[in-house]
């Protein structure tokens, strides 16, 4: 295979844990999820460094954490929603592999993050017009990849054998 890691980014909601879970054992590779690998470093949850420390702070240990997996190969990589906002985590994960943006129709993100208190960005304002603000600003940076996947009306299935196919096709 051409890519050391498989990357997947994509707004909350679009599949990125249960995808990822799956194409890991499909290829053999090993899960990362960036957010559990926070956690177990800190002890803490999203939510309370988010509202002890900050985003700020928390951005801040995503990129440790990024530069660290980075360095590593066969890997299914899960990044958190924001993690590719900043720009040397992208070039680090496009380094580190293939980028597959998940995306999905906004009416489908805001039923899957419907009632879901665990991500933090969301707790005050887990609206329609917040979530379509957000994903605007953030488009740029989701299309930043090798390719995009829509999961909307797919089973997880569907969207690992979408990505396995990419990846043979890649050489
Ligand atoms: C965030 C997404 C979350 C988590 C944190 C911030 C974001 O990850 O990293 O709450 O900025 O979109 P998931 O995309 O896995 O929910």
């Amino acid at each position: 295979m051409k890519y050391r890691n498989i990357i997947l980014t994509g707004f909350m909601g679009t599949g990125k844990s249960s995808v990822g879970k799956l194409l890991a054992e499909e290829t053999g590779f090993v899960y990362r999820d960036l957010d559990a690998l926070i956690v177990a470093e800190t002890g803490k949850s999203i939510n309370d460094i988010f509202a002890e420390q900050g985003e700020q702070f928390f951005r801040g240990l995503e990129s440790k954490i990024v530069s660290r997996v980075a360095q590593d190969r066969g890997q299914v990589i899960s990044t958190g929603g924001g993690a590719v906002i900043s720009a040397e985590n992208r070039q680090l994960l496009h380094a580190a592999g293939a980028i597959v943006n998940l995306t999905a129709p906004i009416s489908e993100i805001c039923l899957r993050l419907e009632g879901d208190a665990d991500r933090p960005l969301l707790r005050h304002a887990n609206s329609r017009q917040r979530i379509e603000e957000m994903l605007a600003e953030r488009e740029p940076y989701y299309a930043d990849a090798d390719i995009r996947i829509d999961t909307g009306g797919k089973k997880v299935e569907d969207v690992v054998a979408e990505i396995l196919d990419f990846i043979r096709r890649s050489g």
